[in-house]
């Protein structure tokens, strides 16, 4: 049972003096940073010294004013391309707004992305052994089939969590994931998802400014003045 997918580059993404500006506000500036790929990256800072932006650099939604991204061993592709979509599928991606669709049961929720990625098959033993195996590190099994309205915010954040993992990813993006989670709650799932990454060689960053989320990560790095250091 595996949670990711081979990753073949050193570094799953490398930033290149880049910089960013809207309007005038320089928010990052001459920017060079390279993400190992199997290791966690916690990135920390001030609210609105560009923690947001950085990720959505890498996510490809913001393109750099100067300087070079590559994600997964590629350029970011436009993103109406094709391409883009192959490549940012294979990236987790978990945001503040869980992005659940309330109607759909967890079971459903979690395996939305591992389906568009042809990954998910509920008569395969190996993606049901993968389902229980996540679902069982974040003590969610026993919400499988209810609907994810009926859950609390720190539920729904494992939800989103799983199924991130669920979809193979190679790299992951986490943005304040657990911004509306109360501090024993915050533990809690920080501690979980150590469990589960340490079952893997899965890296990525997590944007928090929660000291909880330092037990996950395998460096700890802080945007200030634009840069990271
Ligand atoms: N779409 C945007 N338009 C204009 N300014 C923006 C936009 N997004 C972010 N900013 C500004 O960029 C700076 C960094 O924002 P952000 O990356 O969201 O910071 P953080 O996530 O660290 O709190 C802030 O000053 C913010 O106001
Ligand atoms: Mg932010």
């Amino acid at each position: 049972m595996s949670i990711t997918s081979t990753t073949r580059t050193t570094y799953a993404a490398e930033m290149a003096h880049v910089t960013k500006s809207y309007g005038n506000v320089v928010v990052l500036e001459d920017l060079s940073y390279s993400f190992p790929s199997n290791e966690i990256v916690l990135v920390e800072g001030e609210s609105g010294s560009g923690k947001s932006t950085l990720l959505r650099l890498l996510q490809g939604i913001e393109v750099p004013d100067y300087g070079n991204i590559s994600l997964l061993g590629h350029p970011i592709p436009p993103s109406r391309s094709k391409h883009y979509g192959h490549l940012l599928r294979q990236v987790g991606i978990v945001f503040q707004d869980p992005l659940l669709d309330n109607n759909l049961t967890v079971t459903e929720n979690a395996t939305a992305i591992a389906r568009i990625n042809g990954r998910w098959n509920e008569d395969k033993v190996d993606d049901l052994d993968l389902l229980s195996f996540i679902f069982h590190a974040f003590e969610i099994e026993r919400f499988a089939d209810q609907p994810v309205h009926q859950l609390s915010g720190g539920q729904k954040l494992r939800v989103a969590l799983a199924r991130a993992l669920m979809s193979h990813p190679r790299w992951l993006l986490l943005d304040e994931p657990t911004h509306m989670v109360d501090p024993a709650g915050k533990v809690g799932i920080y501690k979980q998802l150590k469990g589960l990454l340490d079952e893997t060689n899965l890296g990525g960053v997590i944007v928090s400014h929660d000291l909880e989320a330092r037990v996950v990560a395998n460096k700890i790095v802080t945007i200030e003045s634009g840069r990271i250091v």
